[in-house]
């Protein structure tokens, strides 16, 4: 993985020269039921102007039973798998907080759903929503010692905190996927970065609990700490190079807290370059701020939503992304942005999917939240949530997951 003892090389070409590796695709999805969260502030009798301003959220993306990790993430992989090469996919990653199995991988199904050849790795990968960095930089490294080889990456999430819960209206659903390849058409990764990790208890989800614990206000404070840390060994070791840095991206458990992240690094930047990231952070949180916390894939989303909402943006431009996960695990990683990168995105699939989204009433969205799967083996048929998904869990069979 990228990190402090990471060399700094990419994969050679017989001329010597470095090869570069990257995210050649993404695409990301979200069920299609939403709620307000006016009408959430309303039915919690808190002013409105706390969630809009105070937490930074409009809606949150409210998954149905049968939009699961493995559907979720089967749906955004579906997205970028048009004209794509599987044979080439050697390696598998699904991270996830969300899993479905303890000892069986999402990946497996996900291999599945979407007709993936056998000859791979497939693999779950987790620590809270740091695991889809995880799973980017070692698919990366995978990538830089078998060149010839391509590797899928898919993070997938639902944020669940629980009804009337402190973290209620940061709640969400969604995944995104990545294939990283050498000469990557979206963005190259820089193969140094700056990691921290250290066990501490500020979010977590014991086995038997179907809603996360957060002690919330410490959660935030370990995450500006790791902001304030890596950041400072990052210049230490020159790797942020601000001047030329065209968007700095943050973990976005809700958009506030980002913005948080960027604020605490203002006195120690130039007022220019803080304005420029500040006017591209409002870029990179389009999506989110509508979508919700989606753990893993919410840095990534990130992302997308700011290569669709900056037209300034182009290529050659070096991008800052800090991702965070806890318990505790963060790093700061660059990547520079490729020639002809937006003829890979799909800004109005995002727009479609986005707007065609239900409203739900408080008492529908209360109603979905309220519905579980069965664990006594019976049979579970389950109503179909998102017409247009092309995949999605239909039943379970003795206590078997059947997907279509
Ligand atoms: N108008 C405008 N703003 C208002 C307001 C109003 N009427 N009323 C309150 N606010 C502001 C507050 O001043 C506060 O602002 P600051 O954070 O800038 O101080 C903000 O709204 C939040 O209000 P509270 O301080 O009352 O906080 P809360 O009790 O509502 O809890 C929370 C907020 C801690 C984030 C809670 O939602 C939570 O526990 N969330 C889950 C945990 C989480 O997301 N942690 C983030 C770091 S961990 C991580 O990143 C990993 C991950 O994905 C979970």
């Amino acid at each position: 993985m990228g990190g402090d003892s990471d060399n700094g090389m990419d994969v050679m070409n017989e001329t010597g020269a470095q090869v570069p590796v990257g995210i050649d695709r993404m695409a990301w999805y979200t069920p299609n039921h939403f709620l307000d969260l006016d009408d959430l502030a309303r039915a919690r009798d808190v002013d409105p102007d706390k969630y809009r301003t105070g937490i930074g959220q409009r809606r949150m993306a409210v998954p149905t039973l049968d939009q699961d990790i493995v559907a979720m993430g089967a749906n955004a992989a579906q997205r970028l798998l048009d004209g794509v090469d599987t044979r080439r996919i050697g390696l598998l990653i699904m991270a996830t907080e969300s899993g479905i199995d303890q000892s069986k991988a999402s990946a497996l199904f996900v291999q599945e759903i979407l007709g993936l050849g056998h000859d791979m790795r497939a693999i779950e990968i987790k620590e809270a929503c740091y695991g889809g960095t995880a799973g980017l930089q070692i698919a990366a490294d995978y990538v830089r010692v078998h060149p010839g080889r391509t590797a899928l990456v898919i993070a997938a999430d639902i944020a669940r905190y629980g009804l009337r819960s402190g973290g209620e209206v940061t709640q969400g659903a969604g995944a995104v996927a990545m294939l990283v390849a050498r000469s990557p058409r979206l963005m190259r990764l820089e193969p140094e970065s700056v990691c921290r990790s250290m066990s501490v208890g500020d979010f977590w989800r014991p086995n038997y609990a179907t809603e996360a614990m957060a002690k919330g206000k410490y959660s935030e404070q370990v995450y500006l700490r790791m902001v304030d840390d890596i950041w400072h060994a990052s210049k230490g070791r020159g790797l942020t190079r601000e001047e030329g840095l065209a968007a700095l991206l943050f973990h976005i458990p809700f958009t506030k807290m980002g913005r948080k992240g960027l604020r605490s690094l203002e006195t120690q930047l130039d007022p220019d370059v803080y304005a420029r990231l500040t006017r591209r952070f409002e870029a990179a949180i389009v999506y989110g701020r509508d979508v919700g916390n989606i753990y893993t894939g919410s840095l990534y989303l990130s992302l997308i939503s700011l290569l669709a909402n900056d037209p300034t943006l182009g290529e050659g431009n070096r991008i800052g992304l800090f991702s965070y996960g806890s318990g505790a695990v963060a790093e700061l990683f660059f990547g520079v942005l490729q020639p002809g990168f937006r003829s890979v995105l799909d800004a109005e699939g995002d727009r479609v999917l986005l707007e065609g989204r239900q409203r739900l009433s408080l008492e529908g969205y209360e109603t979905i939240f309220s519905r579980s799967l069965v664990t006594d083996g019976s049979t579970q048929v389950l109503e179909q949530g998102d017409p247009h998904a092309p995949h999605r869990l239909v039943r379970l069979e003795r206590h078997e997951r059947v997907y279509r």
